[in-house]
């Protein structure tokens, strides 16, 4: 089907379920633009997936939002959908982050790690259900070093965490993670330049290693600082404005930004995960097929199909979902599709509307809304 191409509707589907074979395609949902706008469901999404899981057809939510628990996050979708979601089917910006206390030489579990997002306290509580024991907050470095930012704070509520003691001193930040889109840009950035400048992530003092080409194997980011890694490079996504707002991809250019001046030129060494990230895909296809597993397990499946032959990404963002789906080379041999809809970032008549659907942008199809991406892909599997 070529792109722009509709299918209305998907009730008089599908063959393969009514005969009870068990599917061996699988659907994977961005949220904002797709099954959500502004925190309402968009017409057609909980008919979408209600439709699926009563024909256990599996899928999963793959989303570069975050913020919350995932369990608080996945109940609270459940609601609004009106369809029952576990974490089992649901990967957010940051739940790849839970890798990173797994067991081996690299782990971060006893490390100590800097998280900041739109609300500091939640995404420590986050890091701790993730596993990492030991996590600070700008807004602690803020309360034990108030010198550290000559300006007021911005907000009481985004640096109040009286309960948390102060973190040791002197402080040695081995991690830093941006959860979700930071509300205090200003103190975030300053902390996180202090930390890349710093001797092995020690606050307060400055590598000698840095851009001293007197000494050997020195430059920027070469004196063991701590890795710095964003959860999600959207630039854009979709709110209630008229128009796209700016997200975890444009506090990252800020950052990089600052940072390109403050090194002549360099670009930022970090660690980007997210759509379109290769790594997340992997991570949601992990996900999707233990998910799958299971659900097809529990209808008596036992001589399952043993691979997942296709996935459908379905997003409304050309340059994470699309891309990111179109990208993925699949560990297991999954063809990976990318259905566009129109219901969110992308709109045929705004920044630059089809002449955008080009290259690792060109979606497999473009339909109206999540409705018709289904459809659509239940007819393509016939
Ligand atoms: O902040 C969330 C936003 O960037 C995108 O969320 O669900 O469209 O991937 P989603
Ligand atoms: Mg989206």
């Amino acid at each position: 089907r070529r792109p722009g191409q509709c299918v209305r509707g998907f009730s008089t589907t599908k063959k393969a379920v009514v005969e009870k074979k068990a599917p061996s395609f699988a659907f994977a949902f961005d949220i904002d633009g797709v099954l959500l706008h502004v925190a309402k469901p968009i017409p057609g999404a909980s008919d979408a997936l209600r439709y699926l899981h009563t024909h256990n057809i599996p899928f999963i939510l793959l989303t570069n939002g975050g913020g919350k628990l995932e369990t608080e996050r996945v109940k609270d979708l459940s609601e609004k959908l009106g369809v029952p979601l576990t974490t089992d089917n649901f990967v957010q910006s940051h739940t790849p982050f839970r890798q990173l206390v797994d067991d081996g030489p690299d782990s971060l579990r006893d490390k100590t790690v800097l998280v900041t997002g739109a609300d500091a306290e939640k995404c420590r509580a986050i890091a701790h259900a993730y596993g990492f024991r030991n996590v600070v907050t700008p807004a602690d470095i803020l309360r034990a070093h108030p010198k550290v930012f000559p300006f007021d704070p911005l907000l009481s509520s985004v640096h109040a965490s009286p309960l948390t003691p102060s973190p040791s001193s002197p402080l040695k930040i081995d991690a830093m993670f941006v959860f979700n889109d930071p509300r205090d840009w200003a103190l975030d950035i300053q902390i996180i330049t202090d930390l890349l400048l710093s001797q092995s992530g020690h606050l307060g003092t400055y590598s000698a290693k840095n851009n001293n080409p007197s000494l050997p194997n020195c430059g920027w980011q070469q004196d063991d600082q701590p890795e710095l890694y964003f959860s999600n490079a959207d630039l854009l996504w979709s709110t209630g404005y008229a128009l796209p707002r700016l997200g975890q991809g444009a506090f990252q250019a800020a950052v990089a930004g600052v940072w390109r001046r403050i090194t002549d030129g360099h670009e930022l060494r970090r660690r980007v995960i997210g759509k379109p990230y290769g790594e997340t895909y992997r991570f949601a296809e992990r996900v999707l097929s233990a998910h799958r597993h299971e659900v097809l397990r529990a209808q008596g499946f036992h001589h399952q199909p043993d691979v997942l032959r296709s996935v459908y990404m379905v997003g409304d963002n050309p340059e994470s979902d699309i891309a990111g789906a179109n990208d993925f080379v699949s560990e297991v041999g999954t063809e990976w599709c990318s259905v566009l809809v129109g219901t969110g970032v992308w709109r045929p008549d705004v920044r630059g509307g089809e002449g955008v659907l080009k290259g690792r942008f060109k979606p497999t199809a473009v339909v109206r809304d999540v409705r018709e991406a289904v459809a659509w892909a239940l007819e393509r599997e016939g």
